[in-house]
């Protein structure tokens, strides 16, 4: 591949709009509008092509979609293995082609490096050995895994036999953990000693051991990740814990392949809402391989040389579809990294692209707003000429962050691939395609070909271009998109086909129509928020303060902050004769780490003797959110204690802009 090759172009009359070069629209596997054209024509053509193009079928469906609102089915009655299509497919040709680059934090320990057909035995093995562990097609496994590969191991072990897996942030708590292993009734857990983060040795084990209390939990599997001088004694009950390693040298290989349905749950995974109880998105097989499959390859523009990046842990959605089902999918290299991006200073993660040739680099936001902290000397000294595609996810990106990524780390070369999309879309859905563009600072882009967005008003009109609404999609719905919440319907149609109607999709985020084709996106405008990309709930964080036994009552509500993009601030009302403190504020952050984890950590918290409420009694977070930012307040007259919002503003400073 020819280096320093420019992928864009400026555009002559816009500025900060950008296209691909001749080269790029040459490469890519998507260069004409013709995609989007025809897929708009028939988009259940569309998608059955792709489906039938990009995946291996054991037995070809009889429908290719079927709707019953909410409720809809892509390619009844078809039958497919997701392991399969990741590992046996690839076996013949690419045996030998590296899948996973895996690079530890300690710089003294060697890279590993598994090939497609390593990766398929010990997939193979894996499977036999959750089967000896009493794993049945349908039954729910818990993974609690850092990134290291037996994670993408246990996910793809789990497809091989039909069992369902839900993967929980190593970060989050084991409390949290436990939740979500109670909810969807793991019977077993694969966990890990430990692993390096910042270079401390976290036991990872001592949190499992919570989760592991859950009733319906019979077996632990704990991957050893520490051995010789940084191996960790760690209590292993009899009966219930085994040893990853152990059990994997007396399985056998032999294991074949389960196939399901279609429309079989593949994965579960909890992500937060509105309310305190996060929900386990459903997510299929065919439907969202299909997805994963062809955003993969078109988003990023994959070919047979190029070496992926996407640094999302896989505990979270971009985790699984774009470090495991999508490019193990389409055969590529990936790395995956354990530790953290300034081990041992910010250069890490640009030492490791130029070590590794890493032409496709994925990342969120928040990571770029750090980096542009450390100025742009940060990838002096390494060689970054492999770079080809650039791609942000989670979160909106301003405009000098954008301009930051496109110039210091892709020396404006590289698109920035804004993508949009959720846990619930299991890929991505709105986005500029490589060979396509314009690549729009700040805008998101089109939605994928196939898929149909809207921009509607609180009416459910149609907005104007310019004007902000809400994005929903319009059927057929994106063959990703989640097919319920786990063991809660109820909430499944509340939360997306109520605002609407059930035919239409709705994501809880403002958008606008930047021109007839791209999208900008604004943000949430639920009480969620994104606290350096990754999700979290007012209500979760506020149910994990009021378990204090000091508290009664708490609001928690985001903050914009410059690197996180916005951080948790929370208000909070203490029992009648607790004084407000800095050891109860301890406490109550301490309190949040251990139901939550670190990452919900409120960042201040305010004692206050009251909250704004409404006359239903429920809390007005609008009108706190408001005031932290210095905006306009809303109208006081509906609250139940009007008088509390001049105390209110004094407690934060406030100054109408
Ligand atoms: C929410 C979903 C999808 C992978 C990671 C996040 C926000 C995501 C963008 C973007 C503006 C974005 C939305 C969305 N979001 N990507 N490119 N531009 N906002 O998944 O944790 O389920 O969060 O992230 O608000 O609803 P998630």
């Amino acid at each position: 591949m020819a280096k320093k090759e420019k992928w864009v172009v400026r555009d002559k009359n816009k500025r900060n709009v950008f296209w691909p070069s001749v080269e790029m629209r040459e490469r890519a596997w998507v260069g004409t509008d013709r995609f989007y054209k025809d897929a708009a024509k028939n988009p259940m053509d569309f998608w059955a092509c792709l489906a039938r193009d990009g995946l291996d079928w054991f037995k070809e469906w009889k429908k290719v979609y079927e709707s019953k609102p909410p409720y809809f089915k892509w390619f009844l009655g078809g039958k497919l293995n997701a392991s399969y299509n990741c590992l046996d497919r690839h076996l013949k040709d690419k045996g030998n082609k590296v899948a996973i680059i895996w690079e530890s934090e300690p710089l003294e320990e060697r890279e590993r490096k598994i090939t497609y057909r390593g990766l398929y035995r010990e997939v193979c093995k894996f499977s036999n050995v959750l089967k000896k562990l009493g794993v049945k097609k349908g039954d729910r496994v818990g993974i609690y895994l850092p990134m290291i590969p037996e994670v993408m191991v246990s996910m793809l072990a789990c497809a091989r036999i039909g069992a369902v897996h839900s993967i929980v942030f190593s970060a989050f708590s084991g409390i949290n953990f436990r939740k979500r292993v109670e909810d969807c009734g793991a019977k077993v857990l694969v966990t890990c000693d430990g692993y390096w983060r910042r270079g401390k040795q976290i036991n990872l084990k001592k949190q499992a051991d919570v989760a592991a209390k859950a009733k319906t939990v019979k077996k632990v599997v704990v991957v050893k990740r520490f051995t010789g001088k940084d191996e960790l004694k760690l209590p292993m009950r009899k009966g219930r814990d085994y040893w990853y390693h152990e059990l994997m040298a007396k399985a056998s290989e032999d294991s074949k392949p389960v196939p399901v349905e279609s429309n079989t749950p593949l994965f579960l995974l909890y992500t937060s809402g509105t309310t305190g109880k996060p929900k386990g998105v459903i997510h299929d097989t065919a439907g969202y391989l299909t997805q994963a499959y062809w955003t993969t390859l078109w988003d990023f523009d994959l070919h047979e040389d190029d070496v992926f990046w996407c640094t999302a842990d896989v505990g979270w959605i971009t985790g699984h579809t774009y470090n495991c089902y999508g490019p193990l999918s389409v055969g590529a290299t990936m790395v995956i990294y354990e530790g953290s991006p300034d081990m041992p200073n910010w250069g890490r993660l640009w030492k490791i692209a130029d070590k590794f040739d890493v032409s496709v680099f994925y990342t969120a936001p928040t990571a770029i707003r750090m980096f542009k902290k450390m100025g742009c000397e940060l990838t002096k000294g390494y060689d970054l000429s492999t770079l080809r595609i650039l791609g942000t996810v989670g979160e909106p990106i301003d405009l000098e962050t954008w301009l930051w990524y496109f110039g210091c780390i892709g020396n404006g070369r590289c698109p920035v691939i804004d993508t949009w999309w959720q846990t619930e879309t299991g890929g991505t859905l709105v986005n500029a395609l490589p060979g396509i563009g314009p690549f729009i600072a700040t805008v998101a882009g089109r939605p994928f070909p196939g898929t149909r967005a809207e921009i509607l008003d609180e009416k459910g009109k149609p907005v104007k271009k310019g004007r902000t609404g809400y994005l929903v999609f319009k059927p057929p719905f994106p063959p990703g998109l989640l097919r319920g919440v786990w063991k809660n319907p109820k909430k499944y149609r509340d939360t997306y086909w109520r605002e609407y109607g059930p035919k239409v999709y709705y994501t809880s985020d403002g958008a606008k129509w930047f021109d007839k084709h791209n999208i900008r996106v604004t943000g949430r405008v639920d009480d969620v928020m994104k606290v350096a990309g990754h999700r979290l709930s007012s209500a979760e964080i506020e149910d994990a303060i009021t378990s204090h036994p000091e508290v009664i009552v708490s609001a928690v509500v985001p903050k914009p902050d410059e690197i996180r993009g916005q951080v948790p601030v929370a208000f909070v009302v203490l029992r009648p004769g607790v004084k407000p403190s800095p050891e109860v504020e301890a406490s109550i952050v301490k309190q949040v780490r251990k139901e939550i984890g670190p990452t919900a950590k409120p960042h201040q918290v305010f004692f206050v003797k009251g909250l704004p409420k409404t006359r239903s009694g429920k809390i007005m977070r609008r009108f706190l959110k408001s005031m932290l930012v210095n905006e306009k307040l809303g109208d006081a007259s509906t609250l139940q204690n009007p008088e509390i919002v001049g105390y209110l503003k004094k407690v934060v400073g406030y100054k109408r802009k």
